[in-house]
């Protein structure tokens, strides 16, 4: 059923993995609705081949880049612009990965230099995402910049150790970049902080099987799923949420604003 919201946009969009990531399913949803784009993610992701898939059903190609790398942006976005032919209207950031929760660090024990590898892949590669395609002013006025977030970035999750800090640095640089890019060019700068969604990154997470299941029964909605997150994206790609900005905004069946459930008493 798609609607041709995204007809004629150009972007970007980093950090599909496989069939479940988050990215894939934007990356479907948003060809549907008409949009052309590139894919990019980490040379090391690029290797299990997967998202060659992706570009085939897509008709686009794959540039990859490792977003902590501002070379491998400015190349990125050079590149992206040119098979576009434009410059662009929407960028997709959906990338984390903290070196301390996969090797199962207890969080009296954080590895620092593993921590700051988690801030600058989660966190300040959004802000050099943005910085990139603010000099080589790659963006298009009224363009829409999205990364994806967790309410463990307000609320504590134990286990999501030190993606907490990464996830509160990424909503904050959403802020204040938003207000820049707002002011420059008409830009809208808004993260999604989704539900737990079974994926890659999702699982990595020690006992996530557990608070997936305890977030679904808080819900009045459920989880929201990765193709329910999909269309919530689209929507702030298209000319529809042209004065949303600068918002963390919750996509999550209404776990944010829950205190205790039913189905969580009985
Ligand atoms: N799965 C969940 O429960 C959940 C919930 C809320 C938010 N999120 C967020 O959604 C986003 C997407 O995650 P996902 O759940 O689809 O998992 P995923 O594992 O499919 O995606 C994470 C992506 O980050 C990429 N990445 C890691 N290091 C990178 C680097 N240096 N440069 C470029 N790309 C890099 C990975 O290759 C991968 O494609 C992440 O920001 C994640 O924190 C996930």
């Amino acid at each position: 059923m798609a609607n041709n919201l995204l007809k004629g946009k150009k972007g970007i969009i980093f950090g599909a993995l496989d069939q479940n990531s988050i990215a894939w399913k934007v990356a479907e949803f948003a060809h549907a609705e008409g949009a052309s784009f590139t894919l990019t993610n980490a040379p090391i992701a690029l290797r299990m081949g997967e998202i060659n898939k992706l570009a085939e059903t897509c008709k686009t190609i794959v540039i990859p880049a490792d977003a902590t790398s501002v070379e491998d942006l400015e190349k990125l976005f050079a590149q992206s612009t040119e098979h576009l032919g434009g410059k662009l209207d929407f960028v997709l950031h959906s990338i984390g990965m903290s070196p301390n929760v996969r090797k199962g660090k207890s969080y009296g024990d954080l590895n620092y230099e593993w921590f700051l590898k988690t801030l600058d892949i989660s966190g300040l590669s959004f802000h050099k995402v943005m910085q990139v395609a603010e000099k080589l002013d790659a963006m298009n006025e009224w363009g829409s910049i999205v990364a994806l977030s967790y309410i463990a970035s307000q609320r504590v999750f134990p286990d999501y150790s030190d993606m907490a800090q990464a996830k509160a640095l990424l909503e904050s640089i959403a802020r204040s970049y938003g207000e820049r890019l707002g002011k420059l060019k008409k830009i809208r700068v808004n993260t999604i902080s989704q539900s737990p969604t079974m994926t890659t990154a999702g699982s990595g997470v020690s006992g996530f099987d557990q608070f997936f299941s305890y977030a679904d029964k808080m819900s009045p909605l459920g989880n929201a799923s990765s193709e329910d997150c999909a269309r919530y994206v689209v929507s702030l790609f298209s000319d529809y949420t042209r004065m949303v900005t600068m918002q963390n905004l919750f996509h999550d069946g209404g776990f944010s604003s829950m205190g205790i459930s039913e189905a969580l008493l009985k």
